[in-house]
């Protein structure tokens, strides 16, 4: 696994430095609200148990999983909800926690569908963002995000090139030779 790495990016240290300032911020700003937390399921687990567990306030848990890439490293533009909450978020205050916003796509999808069941407010809180990779139209931004990132393909802490790497505890950039032949 460490062999396809061309370079670690974010160190663990930096990682977990930022996550547990960010659980400190979204708390304070949160402290009487019990938000509804929202996991997209799978990439933004390991940023989401971190995050939560820096937080000390009451909050509520639940997951979502929306398509992703697969194997491709460009997004289509079309987003299918794999699975569901299992909680209702109507006059809720909801957190959605996303590893990487890219295109945009995912999370405008997810906003306005969110929205769309009665939630009191709707924030999101991201790992990474790629600001310059937003889609034309799109103009989606975070409320709190951890790192930018500019274009380059990434993995680990979650993230993902084909199902792989989502368990290195730090976040590297893929050789290109990993993905070129696909
Ligand atoms: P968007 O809809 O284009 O914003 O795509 C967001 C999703 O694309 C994220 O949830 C990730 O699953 C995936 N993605 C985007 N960039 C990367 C990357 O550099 N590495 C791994 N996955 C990525
Ligand atoms: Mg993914």
């Amino acid at each position: 696994m460490e062999k396809d790495i061309a370079k670690v990016l974010l160190s663990e240290e930096q990682i977990q430095k930022r996550v547990r300032e960010m659980g400190a911020q979204i708390a304070a700003d949160y402290r009487d609200k019990n938000p509804t937390m929202v996991c997209i399921l799978k990439g933004a687990v390991m940023f989401y148990t971190d995050l939560l567990r820096a937080m000390p306030i009451k909050l509520a848990m639940d997951f979502m999983a929306v398509s992703s890439y697969g194997k491709h490293t460009k997004s289509s533009g079309e987003v299918e909800i794999r699975k569901d909450l299992s909680t209702s978020i109507e006059n809720k205050h909801v957190i959605i926690v996303e590893d990487i916003i890219d295109s945009g796509f995912t999370l405008t999808y997810l906003t306005r569908m969110l929205a769309a069941r009665g939630a009191s407010s709707i924030a999101i809180c991201t790992l990474l963002d790629k600001p310059s990779r937003r889609a034309p139209g799109i103009t989606l931004k975070s409320n709190y995000y951890g790192f930018e990132v500019g274009n380059e393909f990434v993995v680990g802490y979650g993230l993902d090139y084909a199902e792989a790497y989502r368990n290195l505890p730090y976040i590297g950039v893929l050789k290109p030779e990993i993905y070129e032949n696909n």
